[in-house]
């Protein structure tokens, strides 16, 4: 555990340090002064506010040298009481890099101010698109819900899965959830995060109320935390995407207030299961998909632990799910079209013009999967 007890400047100094010495000069993330950010973000005007959290708020910005768009998120040090979670943000989006996870562009630890630089997702949060849809805004599509949910699961199996050691997410939630302008999902928040509800601070009692209905059974009952509690997570936001609803919602009658609870019923009986889908989807869904997505939920969401799935399981189901395809059927497809490809090679003259064409193609799936995945 990293404790920082020192003064304004050599605290500083400490951080910086820190983050290079984790980092193995991996580190890409830039350092700011405060005065750079008051630019980016015209002193941190109001109307470029694109959100606020339990931690600060954030703007949206320009980096006038980099030519790129930002969300500047100034931690709030009402609610901040310490450097640890900003410097395990760092730290973990500095060390951890996959399409799936948001890009940290830098930082400012400046005096007592403490500053996050992100790439910019131009379709902001899940929860903003999903739940917080205004009535002139088009609802996300079946199919876009389910790459949406796919991404999502390839960021967690990234966490768990490949990175080393393991990394529990602690706190999947739609809002964490952001989208770029092609709707690819990547996951944020990490080292705050992890704050979560322990410590008795004063901000707790709202972010226990926001993240509530996510955490897992064992999780709100012994604090015991494992992959297996994000998978649960995972399933209630899996849901939400299904339904359009939050998982607790005060606004609607006490029966559907909880999401879980409330579809418990639903689900048993086959002929119910439209009740459950969004009703903006105005019924654009393959039956079987819905069915197929209700039953990954409903497996992420076992109150029994060991019995959730793996994030590398959902990501497989998630694959089929948002293809229409089995994972052997996808690889099937792209054999036979590798075959298609050489012959079409074989009939065409093999001059410079061929060779340079293929490469573009093989370049042009590179990227595509990685927008994928
Ligand atoms: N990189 C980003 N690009 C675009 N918008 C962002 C970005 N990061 C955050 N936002 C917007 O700012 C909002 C607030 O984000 P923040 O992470 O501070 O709080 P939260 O996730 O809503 O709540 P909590 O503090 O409980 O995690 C998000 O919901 C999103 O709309
Ligand atoms: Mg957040």
């Amino acid at each position: 555990m990293i404790i920082i007890q020192c003064t304004d400047s050599s605290r500083r100094r400490y951080i910086a340090e820190e983050i290079e010495k984790y980092g193995k000069g991996n580190f890409s993330s830039q350092i700011f002064t405060f005065q750079e950010l008051s630019v980016a973000t015209q002193n941190f005007n109001p109307e470029s506010l694109i959100g606020e959290g339990g931690f600060g708020r954030v703007y949206k910005g320009h980096i006038e040298t980099k030519d790129i768009d930002v969300a500047v998120k100034k931690l709030d040090r009402n609610g901040f009481q310490g450097n640890r979670e900003f410097l395990v943000e760092v730290l973990i989006l500095s060390l951890l890099h996959h399409p799936n996870l948001v890009k940290l562009v830098g930082y400012c630890a400046e005096g007592e101010q403490r500053v996050l630089v992100y790439e910019y997702m131009h379709n902001g949060s899940l929860e903003d698109r999903l739940l917080n849809i205004g009535p002139n805004e088009k609802p996300l599509d079946w199919n876009t819900r389910m790459k949406i949910a796919e991404g999502a699961a390839r960021g967690l199996e990234y966490l768990h899965e490949t990175a080393k050691p393991p990394v529990i997410y602690r706190d999947f939630k739609a809002s964490n959830i952001l989208l770029d302008e092609s709707f690819n999902p990547k996951l944020s928040d990490f080292g705050l995060a992890k704050l979560g509800p322990i410590g008795g601070r004063t901000h707790v009692s709202t972010r226990v109320l926001g993240t509530y209905g996510y955490c897992a059974p064992e999780y709100t009952a012994t604090g015991k935390l494992s992959t297996k509690s994000d998978i649960y997570s995972y399933g209630v936001v899996f849901f939400e995407i299904i339904t359009g609803r939050r998982v607790v919602d005060t606004s609607r009658p006490s029966e559907e207030q909880n999401l879980i609870t409330w579809a418990q019923p639903l689900f048993k009986d086959k002929k119910k299961f439209h009740f459950i889908a969004d009703p903006l989807l105005e019924g654009n869904y393959p039956e079987k998909a819905l069915y197929q997505a209700l039953a990954v939920a409903a497996m992420c969401l076992q109150e029994e632990a060991t019995t959730r799935p793996l994030s590398s399981d959902v990501v497989t189901a998630l694959e089929y799910l948002s293809t229409g395809k089995s994972p052997e059927e996808s690889q099937e497809e792209e054999e036979d079209d590798d075959h298609k490809e050489e012959e079409e090679e074989m009939g065409s003259s093999p001059d410079n013009t061929t060779v340079e064409s293929t490469e573009n193609n093989s370049t042009q799936d590179d990227s595509s999967d990685s927008d994928k995945s």
